[in-house]
């Protein structure tokens, strides 16, 4: 009932309409009208009283409300379980607990602003109110463990389909989990992970998107290697629309590994690196060392050349060392 008046308010488009009219569309007394729109504002969205004209639904702004994520969805089922937060510690946090509490596969949690985002190893993740996408989706696929940490590569790739479908703009991949663009880092990835010896019990990917940054109140030392999406373009992105092809991209990735393996999507990996051929230093566990990328396993473990020597990276740091 909520959602009908909701519709009725939209195609008012902001000329008021009273309690009593919508009450007489609907079939329902001025009280229960008056109850549900107590809840949509409450749920965000904002209905303003005007005297005894009624009510007006203000521009439904770019907030990440369930409904209107939902309403833009175009897939199966990727998105179809949604959990929104207007402020949460971590996206991945909570995703993690609801998966533990028998959140289905592809469900996403979302969150408008994170107190604690998180980073790759150990690292924060800047996350304010209304200017990104901090997004984290569930799995549960029928994988190996060690197959993991193909959900980043996947991840990545998708996105680089997603940024230039949208906005025709090429992105470069940096292994594992960074989107760069202009030399700067637009997005950032971090997949962690519930198994046992033989299987996954869930995967969660998280992903933070700066769509909309402002940038007077960037923190000075994300100003010179932060980018958004708004500073690309010269524009105002919407994060509605960015949400619904992200879930179909990553719905028609996933379904791609499933029924074709993961070549293709490691082709695409490789094409659009901007890593490999490139002089790394990398700061592992146990050990650091220089080398040269020279590719990615199909595991997505990247291969550096080493003082002659072949080593596989599966985690760490790895940054791209500047020709002198
Ligand atoms: C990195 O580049 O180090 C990874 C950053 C990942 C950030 C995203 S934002 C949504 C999700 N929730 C988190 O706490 N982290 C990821």
């Amino acid at each position: 009932m909520k959602f009908k008046i909701l519709e009725i308010l939209k195609a008012q488009e902001r000329q008021p309409l009273s309690g009593e009219k919508i009450s007489q569309k609907l079939g329902v007394s001025r009280m229960a009208v008056w109850k549900h729109i107590k809840t949509l504002k409450k749920e965000g969205y904002n209905i303003l009283t005007i005297g005894k004209k009624g009510y007006v639904l203000e521009e439904i702004t770019d907030k990440l409300l369930p409904h209107e994520l939902a309403a833009n969805l175009k897939t199966d089922w990727l998105g179809h379980n949604i959990i929104y937060h207007d402020s949460v510690s971590s996206t991945n946090d909570v995703a993690k607990l609801e998966a533990q509490n028998g959140a289905v596969h592809g469900t996403v949690v979302v969150a408008e602003e994170q107190l604690k985002g998180k980073g790759r190893i150990q690292r924060g993740w800047y996350s304010p109110k209304g200017e990104g996408l901090w997004m984290t989706v569930v799995l549960r696929p029928e994988w190996l463990p060690q197959e993991a940490a193909k959900c980043t590569l996947l991840a990545a790739v998708m996105l680089h389909r997603v940024f230039t479908k949208l906005y025709g703009v090429s992105v470069g991949i940096k292994w594992p989990n960074d989107i760069f663009i202009n030399g700067k880092k637009l997005v950032g990835i971090l997949t962690e992970m519930n198994a046992q010896m033989d299987g996954i019990n869930y995967i969660v990917i998280g992903m933070g998107i700066n769509v909309n940054l402002n940038k007077q109140q960037l923190p000075e030392e994300l100003e010179d290697i932060a980018i958004s999406l708004n500073d690309v373009l010269d524009r105002k992105v919407s994060r509605l629309e960015l949400f619904a092809e992200i879930c179909k991209q990553f719905e028609i990735g996933y379904a791609e590994v499933n029924s074709k393996g993961f070549a293709q999507i490691l082709d695409e990996w490789r094409k659009y690196s901007i890593t490999l051929n490139k002089p790394v230093t990398v700061k592992g566990i146990k050990e650091s060392y220089e080398g040269r990328a020279v590719d990615i396993d199909a595991d997505g473990a990247l291969i550096v050349e080493s003082d002659g020597e072949l080593k596989t990276v599966l985690a760490g740091d790895v940054s791209i060392r500047m020709r002198k």
